[in-house]
């Protein structure tokens, strides 16, 4: 699924790079450019980010947690 349409990055992308040792979402927003243009996709890329990373810690925003499709 594309989650970020301004920079065609997809959930996968955002997931292989948090497995990779992305250590935070700026981090992520500075090797992908996710969510750097628009910023619509920028709960749903962050939640995807969160999903995937090995340290991660929970989205504790419920907003958050609505903006990403199932
Ligand atoms: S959709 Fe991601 S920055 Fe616009």
């Amino acid at each position: 699924m594309i989650v970020c349409v301004c920079h065609r990055i997809s959930d996968r992308d955002i997931a292989r790079a948090a497995r990779e040792g992305c250590a935070s979402f700026d981090e992520l927003q500075s090797e992908l450019a996710v969510a750097t243009s628009c910023g619509r996709c920028h709960d749903c890329a962050r939640e995807t980010f969160l999903k995937h990373a090995v340290n991660a810690t929970p989205v504790a925003d419920p907003a958050a947690r609505m903006a990403c499709p199932p």
